[in-house]
């Protein structure tokens, strides 16, 4: 898809476009500043007039068959409210007008910039939003129900941002939209095609033409790095782990790291503690967390952000072959800890026990890890917040200030040290679950065991990473959730870093 944003003095009116898309404020009386005095702006009047469109954020009314414009069909979608307008409402918006659009196939769709008090932030969210709109879950359907526009435009009004700014903005849109795609596709791709030597080839693939160096480890050398909660979660699979590190380096040698720890178990069954059919079925999306890392990084990359991050994703299946971990055995983790594994199902927090200590070991400033942890973060928080849990409250609310700049959704949870006890196994340094309630925060205290006092973050994103169905602002399956905020933290961590070498 060609995406373009133009800019100028004539305006809307004058696009030759397949279609026009025009968003309206819930409660707007007037058609937008930039269609005063024309026909289409009294268009738009009419239909405001006559309660025709209300503004709700996700309402799209296609108008055809009017006449006098170069655009041979409109399209209005709602904002929502123009004080609760920002960047993550422009990217519901955008999703929302992507995808009704996307039902077929169209050469041109032009979108006018709504007005805003940050036309940069709003340009660039309501390009991520059209573009991750035009992508569905679909990707074995014989018939494609979803259609890339062949060209994508966003029209700055005259008086709005620069062309520069505008175009900028909607370069980095379409940037990490995209992004955002790549990691719904992968959380979409069924499980046997993706299983973890192919998830790295495909890792390999995306970081080489983004230029991140990247290093591939298989079972071999996986054994020989003493990665043992990765060694015995993958024991019942007959598809061996891999262990991917990306590399992307453009913020001098100096500078502070950013480490980034993505889960990726490409299919988790429960292991002997089978999960039942219906918890199993989507399971094929337990290795989100990876994804989302790669994705991430891609779009970093893309933008060539001055920023220092490495990338460490944890690929293996859990399932049952005959030579499945057991309840009862004993893994060393690459620290040198002991785990009793107590539920074959409590896997995530195994494998990444040996990323974060590897992690750990190469002195990042800061470890951030995304994982579809638990069912009980689920429990606590919904389908739609993240759990976050740190070590470090200053890191916190740099993550919880990026969440805010996206509009995606991470709620703090604790990390008393009561919930430590409840790990403790009378056989090894640790068992691998702990008491019946606040799952999530046993999980998270876990993994706080392997970071080596690094300020961390970690993020348990079993319900966001996955929509069950259409509606709420999100599309059936895979999310692509947090790609868009960890490109905002890795800008935000490159401005504080540039600070610092300026001081
Ligand atoms: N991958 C699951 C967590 C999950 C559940 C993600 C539902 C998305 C939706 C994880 O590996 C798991 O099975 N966790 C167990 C832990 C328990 C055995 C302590 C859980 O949450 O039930
Ligand atoms: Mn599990
Ligand atoms: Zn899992």
């Amino acid at each position: 898809m060609d995406i373009q944003s133009n800019h100028g003095p004539l305006g809307p009116e004058a696009e030759e476009t397949d279609w026009l898309a025009i968003g309206l404020f819930e409660g707007q009386t007037e058609p937008p500043a930039a269609l005063k005095e024309t026909p289409l702006g009294a268009l738009i009047g009419r239909l405001l007039a006559g309660n025709e469109v209300s503004g709700e954020l996700g309402e799209t009314i296609p108008i055809l068959g009017h006449t006098g414009l170069p655009a041979a069909a409109l399209l209005v979608f709602g904002l929502g409210p123009r004080a609760r307008f920002d960047a993550g409402a422009a990217y519901a918006a955008g999703m929302a007008a992507g995808r009704k659009l996307a039902g077929k196939r169209r050469e041109s769709v032009a979108v006018l910039l709504p007005d805003s008090d940050d036309p940069r932030a709003i340009a660039s969210a309501l390009t991520e939003g059209l573009v991750v709109g035009t992508r569905g879950p679909g990707l074995r359907k014989s018939e494609p129900n979803r259609h890339e526009f062949g060209t994508l435009r966003i029209v700055g009004p005259a008086e709005g941002p620069s062309s520069a700014v505008l175009s900028a903005a909607v370069r980095r849109g379409a940037i990490v939209g995209e992004a955002v795609n790549l990691a719904r596709d992968l959380a979409n791709t069924p499980p046997s095609e993706k299983v973890p030597a192919d998830l790295a080839e495909r890792a390999r693939r995306v970081a080489s033409e983004a230029g991140i160096d990247v290093a591939v480890w298989g079972l071999e050398k996986i054994r020989a790095e003493r990665f043992g909660g990765v060694l015995g979660v993958s024991a019942g699979s007959d598809d061996p782990p891999a262990f991917v590190i990306l590399d992307y380096r453009k913020g001098g040698t100096d500078a502070p790291t950013l480490a980034l720890v993505g889960k990726g178990v490409t299919f988790d069954s429960g292991g002997l503690c089978l999960k039942t059919a219906s918890s199993m079925e989507d399971m094929k999306s337990d290795m989100t967390g990876a994804a989302v890392v790669l994705a991430a990084m891609q779009a970093v990359a893309r933008l060539e952000l001055p920023v220092n991050l490495s990338g460490y994703l944890v690929l293996t299946e859990n399932m049952t072959g005959g030579k499945a971990m057991k309840m009862g055995d004993v893994l060393t983790i690459r620290d040198g800890k002991t785990v009793e594994v107590l539920n074959t199902d409590a896997e995530g927090r195994l494998i990444l026990a040996d990323a974060l200590s590897y992690a750990a070991e190469r002195k990042p400033e800061r470890i951030l890890d995304l994982a579809t942890l638990t069912g009980s973060c689920i429990s606590a928080l919904g389908l739609k917040i993240a759990g976050l849990f740190s070590n470090d409250d200053g890191f916190s609310a740099e993550v919880l200030a990026a969440c805010k700049e996206t509009g995606e959704r991470a709620w703090r949870l604790p990390l008393d040290d009561d919930f430590q006890k409840a790990l403790k196994s009378g056989v090894a340094d640790l068992k691998n679950i702990g008491g019946k309630w606040g799952g999530a925060i046993t999980a998270a205290k876990f993994l706080e065991e392997f970071v080596a006092k690094v300020p961390w973050v970690h993020l348990d994103i079993a319900g966001p990473s996955w929509s069950g169905s259409e509606g709420g602002g999100r599309d059936e399956g895979g999310t692509g959730c947090f790609v868009r905020t960890l490109v905002v933290l890795a800008e935000s961590f490159a401005g504080r870093a540039r600070e610092r070498a300026r001081a």
